[in-house]
């Protein structure tokens, strides 16, 4: 089966500025890497061999040049896309990777400030590339307001994902990291802007949900998700794999 890669880069890094006034967000270090060398990684574990770059036209350059390297170590393909409105929405960049997308019969869609660790981890994601069903992964959150959050039916179905709900209607966050049968985006036609001026990649999703095509996947405890948007979660973060370095002698995602 022919897996293809998609990792966004753009945005606007809104909640890291001072920070991010000059610099994109996914360079920002966490602990001894650039943060998108986790989300990269993921890819890279995954053996995806063929990666489509999605980041805004000012950083273009730099990823090029930084991703040469890694290109030749790794064997990987990189493409290249800009997306003009760094906000256009993550179902945006869908559409603009639609060349890629139409390549490959799976694809994994990951976000360059999602950081995933453990054992398992590598053995899930297969898995939920060699299903038919397009798959989202879950984890629990302690500020279900902030994300993508799952609603359940009593026999524990999937109904319906809430993008940042105002009341809590439950815990478990739907995670940027997205394995999609390639022709589920036929169905991105059906979506519309929300008001804030996106396309959300939770629009999408609901899309998929109503056709019965996504699964989910609850990462449990085993798995340990960040969303490094925020400056707590970058110190955390970063304070994590210094102490996973130091105490067990390992590297994360080190491709570089
Ligand atoms: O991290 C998980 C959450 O990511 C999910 O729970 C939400 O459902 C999903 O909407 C998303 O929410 P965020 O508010 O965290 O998305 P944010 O705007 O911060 O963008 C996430 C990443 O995607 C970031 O690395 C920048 C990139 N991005 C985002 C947008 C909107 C783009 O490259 N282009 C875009 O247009």
């Amino acid at each position: 089966m022919i897996t293809k890669g998609i990792i966004l880069l753009g945005g606007k890094g809104k909640r890291l500025k001072p920070l991010t006034n000059y610099l994109s967000k996914h360079l920002l270090p966490v602990y001894n890497k650039p943060m998108f060398c986790y989300s990269l990684s993921t890819l890279i574990y995954a053996n995806i061999k063929e990666i489509l770059i999605i980041c805004n036209e000012k950083d273009l350059e730099i990823y090029k040049k930084i991703l040469i390297p890694i290109s030749k170590k790794h064997n990987i393909k990189f493409l290249f896309e800009i997306q003009k409105n760094p906000t256009g929405g993550i179902a945006e960049c869908l559409k603009i990777g639609s060349n890629l997308i139409k390549s490959c019969e799976r694809f994994v869609l990951i976000l360059g400030d999602n950081f995933f660790f453990g054992r398992d981890f590598p053995k899930i994601l297969l898995k939920a590339i060699n299903k038919k069903k397009s798959s989202v992964f879950l984890s629990s959150v302690n500020n279900p307001k902030n994300f993508g959050i799952a609603k359940f039916d009593k026999k524990n179905k999937l109904i319906k994902i809430i993008e940042k709900p105002t009341s809590i209607i439950g815990n478990l966050a739907v995670t940027g990291l997205y394995v999609y049968n390639s022709k589920s985006i036929s169905h991105l036609k059906s979506i519309k802007r929300s008001k804030r001026g996106e396309l959300e990649i939770t629009s999408f999703n609901n899309a998929l949900i109503k056709k019965n095509s996504l699964d989910y996947i609850n990462l449990g405890f085993g798995i340990t998700w960040f969303d490094l948007g925020t400056f707590s979660n970058l110190y955390e973060c970063s304070e994590f794999v210094k102490l996973q370095e130091s105490r067990k002698g390992i590297q994360i995602s080190k491709i570089m």
